[in-house]
């Protein structure tokens, strides 16, 4: 079952950036397809692995925008990125030690956390960027 359905208002409006925020969106989908119990707490983690991954390979790919292009407010973006990806990775830690309840705080932290930073954060650097031409 599909969890959250991509729509244009999370649209950034920079091809190459929305392309990757559907793959997150798409792996948030699969993390909750694994999340109901007897599917496997295996298969969770793997998909959550893989969400980091993706996700820092993501990250990287805007600050690398926002360095070439020297936005401004780059800092206060980067250290969002940074709380998220210690949070993942706090996550992903208590998971293996088995915690209970890691599965649904998981879960509630991705969809606040993802869909925020799309719609909220990404947004305020494009029309920086489309000043620079990048579309
Ligand atoms: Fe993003
Ligand atoms: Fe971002």
């Amino acid at each position: 079952m599909v969890m959250a359905y991509w729509n244009k208002n999370w649209e950034v409006g920079v091809d190459a950036i929305d392309a990757q925020h559907k793959r997150l969106i798409d792996l948030f989908n699969e993390l909750h397809d694994a999340m109901p119990a007897g599917i496997g707490e295996e298969k969770f983690a793997k998909v959550l692995a893989e969400l980091k991954e993706y996700t820092v390979y993501h990250f990287g790919v805007e600050e690398d925008l926002f360095k070439q292009y020297g936005y401004a407010d780059a800092a206060i973006h980067i250290e969002a990125h940074k709380y998220f990806i210690q949070k993942v990775d706090g996550l992903l830690k208590a998971f293996k030690s088995h915690e209970p309840e890691v599965i649904r705080e998981t879960f509630d932290f991705l969809k606040d956390w993802l869909i925020n930073h799309i719609v909220k954060t990404d947004k305020q650097y494009v029309p920086f960027l489309r000043s620079k031409g990048i579309k």
